[in-house]
């Protein structure tokens, strides 16, 4: 079994990370270190698209679905070559790994620019990925200022969960392999007038723990 570990905090003091390392730990006492890999890509981040990924990109897709292997014969000249291999080690991780574990922050309700260029290097405009990830499993964990839940206020402005749930879903994951772990409210110790909602993000992280150690435990 193989797990890809992903962070994406730039925090130093991250409760994604604590959650994510809760549940990485309950994974490796179940399934051994060996298929363990783990990028933090906020401290090693992957480099941004660049206008040879466009190019090489559009070229592929011009020639319909084209499996990841294929795409070294369609590159051209050294700067597609460079973005070619900056990008398909990160593919082949994925394809490798049978569960996938974020770890992401909300900023400016979304997720942070760092996994947004991860997410823009795997997923190679016509390298086709799709029937690969069938049985792939993605647990992403979120930790937010505010509360997004259902029925809350700010429940319209969680771009976090509907964006990865979507985008998981069209990589080809199966929805009922996809899972999301919130901790909420975190910032209640430090910003004065959200200091009566304390009990809040102490039952948020105590059930964020819980479900992160029972995940890692039987995923
Ligand atoms: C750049 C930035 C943007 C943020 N934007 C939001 C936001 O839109 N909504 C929110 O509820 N919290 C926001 N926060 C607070 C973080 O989501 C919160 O501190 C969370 O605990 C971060 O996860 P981490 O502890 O793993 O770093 C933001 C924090 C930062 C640094």
């Amino acid at each position: 079994m193989t797990l890809l570990h992903l962070d994406s905090s730039h925090s130093s003091d991250s409760v994604t990370r604590r959650l994510t390392r809760i549940f990485a730990d309950a994974w490796t006492a179940s399934n051994g270190h060996a298929g363990y890999r783990r990028r933090n890509l906020a401290a090693d981040p992957v480099a941004p698209i660049t206008a040879a990924y466009c190019t090489l990109g559009r070229r592929v897709e011009s020639h319909g679905l084209v499996p990841p292997e294929k795409v070294a014969a369609l590159v051209e000249g050294p700067a597609e070559q460079r973005e070619w291999d900056l990008t398909l080690p990160l593919i082949k991780e994925v394809h490798a790994a049978d569960t996938l574990l974020l770890g992401v922050p909300m900023y400016n309700f979304s997720v942070p620019a760092s996994l947004k260029a991860w997410i823009d290097r795997i997923t190679f405009p016509g390298a086709y990925m799709e029937d690969r990830l069938r049985g792939t499993r993605a647990v992403v964990v979120t930790a937010r200022g505010g509360a997004y839940g259902p029925g809350t206020p700010n429940e319209a402005l969680d771009f976090q969960e509907p964006y990865l749930r979507a985008y998981f879903g069209r990589l080809g994951l199966n929805e009922d392999g996809i899972h999301f772990v919130h901790a909420e409210m975190t910032l209640t110790d430090i910003v004065p007038h959200l200091a009566r909602f304390k009990k809040l993000t102490a039952d948020s992280l105590a059930a964020a723990q819980e479900k992160a150690k029972t995940l890692g435990a039987t995923l």
